[in-house]
């Protein structure tokens, strides 16, 4: 939440400074703000509520300035709403001090009335302004704003990145970072300092990931990072493995329907390199076999779609390595006492490997003696770097803010790692485990053929069923995660009341719903291999149906069964009961794409929301 970027360098920062934000935007987007060094050694700023184009329109009504020294900040409000004076820069020092922050100070009220005490004014509601104020009075007592920083950041508590410039120091960025992410671009007589490296990979490819409670400072020429004592560390160097165009529109209506596009890829580019003849070896465990050999225990934990994909990793988990799994929202994970022991496996699923709730569970799950596997699509990122173990998704960068290609990734992640544990522990028959890697290896193919098969057609019934105030939708088994999926996805895009069931679970409750014209998705499981899960489907249909219920049903190819119960069938290809959710759930994403862009809506960055979720 929040996007963050710092230059420093030859070049006239503005232009890069905005660049980067609108890749950062996704982070947060309700304000937004920008403050650079000018030639004169003026600090000059601007900021205003509303998205970045509202920023770049006022820049460009009334220039401002420009400097080859910048900060700037993209807001998801925490402390006061989105007005102008709460947005970020906030500035200290008689204005010659500009700070940006991405975070919560959970401490500021406190030291906010220190301050008050001392005379000191505010001007936002903001925890920020309060940092600033402090790195100010600091920064005035020594004139050294390293020194300012280091003085500070051990009185704050909670998450934080914060940069600062002050317009007596052109040429000097200094950050630090705790339980909030910061990334260093370096480039040639020019650095950088990002929330991710989407902030600066038109640059640069070249990134440094600054640890845990460590301040940085960046010339055109040189970066120092130290820990909060002020002792220098090792910083560890990655590149970037997409270039921007990745991150770019590329002639698409939105991210959204470009990410849907790369479904296929997305699983694609995660099974790369993790099949050897037919078995599934991945490198990244490589050391990790014989404590994997040896768990009695694993526990998912992960926010929103990603634990849905937990959710579905859960049935092939215990299938194939006979593993107990508990798949638990991570938010709830620490607020309990749960059991953990040294041979629990937890798996922690994040796209973007910075959600706070994720990222404390993880390390509390490490505390209690637990060994931690991150299964992320964000290289660089914190979690992966707080865990024992990592397995990329190579999915490439998710921009819109609603996961999904993430999700199809996460769930190919899932099931490699529920492959390569079942080998390890002998828990797989061989050649089960040949049929699933065929089935993997098949599944981008058939998920390009459902968007090819599928896509315009649901966009049409999107766009009938615009006015529609309720959608529920039902799933048995490996189809309930994907139901909770498809209502996720259509409440944060379309802004529609939506609920997902287990379609068992209907007669207990939720059946009292369904009136005439209730619209109702169906996840239906295959006739073939579901056992009687089909026939129990299709019976729940019938008692919807018989109640009024209109019923869309995603049903395999050649499903004749559903027919008569159905008033649409979404068809997907043929695949065993476990690889029908990697399938089932294009349609969904589809739908509620083509809802929200049926009702005028911007699919890439839904109202209240940011993709990058930095606070508990
Ligand atoms: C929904 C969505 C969110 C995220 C959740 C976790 O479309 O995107 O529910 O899945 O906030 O985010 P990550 O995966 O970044 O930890």
């Amino acid at each position: 939440m929040c996007g963050i970027i710092g230059y420093v360098g030859p070049r006239l920062s503005q232009d890069i400074l905005l660049a980067g934000l609108s890749r950062l935007e996704y982070r947060g987007y309700d304000s937004a703000g920008i403050a650079v060094i000018d030639a004169d050694g003026g600090l000059g700023m601007r900021k205003r509520a509303g998205k970045l184009a509202v920023l770049r329109e006022d820049l460009e009504a009334s220039p401002m300035p420009n400097g080859t020294t910048g900060i700037g900040h993209t807001r998801w409000a925490t402390h006061g709403g989105p007005t102008d004076a709460n947005a970020h820069p906030h500035l200290a020092d008689d204005d010659k001090l500009a700070v940006i922050h991405n975070g919560i100070i959970e401490n500021f009220a406190e030291l906010k009335s220190e301050l008050v005490g001392e005379g000191v004014g505010f001007r936002s509601e903001t925890d920020t302004e309060v940092a600033a104020a402090m790195i100010g009075r600091e920064y005035a007592r020594t004139g050294d704003l390293v020194q300012a920083f280091r003085a500070v950041v051990s009185r704050l508590e909670g998450a934080y990145t914060l940069l600062a410039m002050h317009q007596d120091h052109p040429g000097l960025v200094v950050g630090a970072r705790r339980n909030s992410p910061l990334v260093i671009g370096l480039g040639e007589g020019e650095n950088f300092l990002g929330s991710d490296v989407a902030a600066f990979v038109e640059h640069t490819r070249n990134a440094l990931a600054i640890g845990q409670d460590e301040i940085v400072a960046i010339t055109p020429d040189g970066v120092e990072v130290t820990d909060f004592s002020g002792a220098p560390v090792e910083v560890e160097a990655f590149e970037v493995t997409w270039d921007a165009s990745a991150a770019e529109k590329g002639g698409w209506s939105s991210f959204m329907a470009k990410e849907v596009s790369e479904e296929p890829e997305a699983v694609a580019n995660t099974l790369r390199g993790r099949i050897h003849e037919g078995r599934v070896e991945i490198p990244e465990l490589e050391g990790l076999d014989a404590f994997l050999a040896d768990i009695d225990r694993i526990l998912v934990i992960a926010c929103g779609t990603a634990a849905y994909a937990g959710m579905v990793g859960k049935y092939a988990l215990e299938t194939w390595t006979r593993v107990p799994v508990d798949v638990e929202l991570a938010h709830e994970f620490r607020y309990r006492d749960p059991v953990l022991s040294e041979r629990t496996l937890v798996v922690s699923i994040s796209q973007s490997g910075e959600t706070m709730d994720t990222l404390m569970a993880v390390k509390y799950a490490r505390s209690r003696g637990a060994k931690t596997l991150s299964i992320c699509n964000t290289q660089g990122a914190t979690i992966p770097r707080e865990s024992d173990a990592i397995v990329y998704t190579h999915a490439g960068p998710e921009v819109a803010v609603a996961s999904t290609k993430a999700f199809v990734a996460q769930i190919t992640a899932l099931y490699l790692l529920a492959l390569h544990v079942g080998r390890v522990r002998g828990a797989i028959d061989p050649v089960v485990a040949v049929d699933a890697v065929t089935e993997l290896e098949a599944v981008p193919s058939k998920i390009a053929r459902v968007l090819e098969s599928e896509q315009s057609r649901i966009e049409q019934l999107a766009h009938w069923m615009a006015d529609t105030r309720s959608v529920l939708f039902l799933g048995r088994n490996v189809g309930y995660p994907i139901a909770l999926e498809g209502a996720l996805k259509l409440k944060e895009l379309a802004y529609i009341h939506a609920e997902g069931f287990a379609a068992g679970e209907l007669k207990h409750g939720p059946i009292a719903l369904i009136e005439p014209g209730q619209p109702v998705f169906v996840v239906v499981p295959s006739p073939r291999g579901s056992g009687e899960m089909h026939k129990k489907v299709v019976s729940n249909i019938e008692e919807i149906r018989a109640r009024g219920a209109r019923v869309i049903a995603i049903a395999e190819e050649g499903d004749v069964a559903v027919l008569p119960a159905a008033d649409e069938v979404l068809r997907i290809p043929l695949a065993s009961p476990l690889f029908e959710p990697l399938l089932a759930v294009v349609p969904l994403h589809i739908f509620a794409m083509g809802l929200a862009e049926a009702k005028g809506l911007d699919v890439d960055q839904p109202r209240n929301l940011a993709k990058s979720v930095t606070v508990e």
